[in-house]
């Protein structure tokens, strides 16, 4: 296909770690890379689903592909897995910090334990990626790669998503933050801000506190505006592995995404 020759074996040789991979754009990035001939871990807390994604891998053109069930917001699992890629794998040359959960609901139905959900998995998943794999890739000296998904809701304010827009935010920042200080040891690193993809979060969306019609209406009204709907996970897939190639700081992946970023 078109992606195939685009990025045939250009990540050839290559290790790259995926979270998030048992579904929606994690799967599909795993995929793209497989494509491109790397080597590629999929992780998620779904074991199965991550072991699925890994055989599927294999069979596209992964080089080698394995599946691991790890809790990205559990800091001792994710010790664990970086000592367990680092031993049997290799040093990974691409992460892909892209494993998140959805919330919506306004404000005040937001609870404490909601806010806490929302954070350990979208923020404290990606803080944890990047210090135990970031500092691997730093302590081998060859470079790398670090993809955060973020969101466009990260430059968007949404009475609707307060929460996740907050973690997002906070991953596109880190993602700024770390990038200036590791551009020195030539690692990348990138913030990928979908908008409204077609995947299993969108369809789970709970809309606490918040008039679901209205909800609705509203992206109604973004969907007319922009032209989006079944914007399929494979074209953030591809926008990730053209971030890695091309070495961008922030990517606004669909169209209402990147309108709203040029207005941001
Ligand atoms: P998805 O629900 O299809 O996939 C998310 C995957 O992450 C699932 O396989 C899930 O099991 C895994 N996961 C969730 N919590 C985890 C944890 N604690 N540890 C390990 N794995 C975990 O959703 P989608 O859309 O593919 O989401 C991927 C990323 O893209 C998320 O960070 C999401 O916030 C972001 N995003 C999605 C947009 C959309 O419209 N679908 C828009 C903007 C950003």
């Amino acid at each position: 296909g078109r992606r195939a020759d685009a990025y045939a074996q250009r990540f050839g040789g290559q290790l790259v770690l995926v979270t998030g991979a048992a579904s929606g754009i994690g799967r599909a990035t795993a995929f793209a890379f497989a494509e491109a001939g790397a080597r590629v871990v999929a992780v998620d807390r779904d074991g199965e689903g991550a072991a699925r994604t890994a055989e599927l891998a294999g069979l596209i053109g992964a080089a080698e592909a394995w599946g691991e069930q790890t809790d990205v917001s559990d800091e001792a699992a994710m010790e664990k897995l970086a000592a367990k890629v680092a031993a049997e794998y290799g040093i990974v040359d691409v992460l892909v910090n892209n494993a998140g959960i959805g919330l919506s609901g306004s404000f005040f139905a937001t609870t404490p334990e909601d806010w806490k959900k929302v954070l350990d998995v979208n923020l404290w998943g990606v803080i944890h990626g990047c210090r135990l794999f970031g500092a691997q890739m730093a302590g081998r000296g060859q470079g790398g790669h670090i993809v955060n998904t973020a969101s466009a809701a990260a430059y968007q304010p949404s009475k609707a998503l307060p929460a996740y827009a907050t973690s997002k935010a906070a991953v596109l920042m880190l993602s700024e933050c770390l990038r200036a200080e590791l551009a020195g040891q030539g690692i990348g690193v990138t913030a990928v801000c979908p908008g409204f993809v077609n995947t299993d979060i969108t369809a789970t969306a709970r809309f606490a506190g918040v008039d679901a019609a209205e909800e609705k209406r509203r992206q109604k009204r973004a969907s007319r505006l922009y032209g989006l709907r079944n914007y399929p996970p494979e074209k953030v897939a591809d926008a990730i592995l053209h971030a890695v190639l091309t070495d961008r700081a922030v990517v606004p992946v669909t169209p209402e995404a990147r309108g709203a970023h040029l207005m941001s």
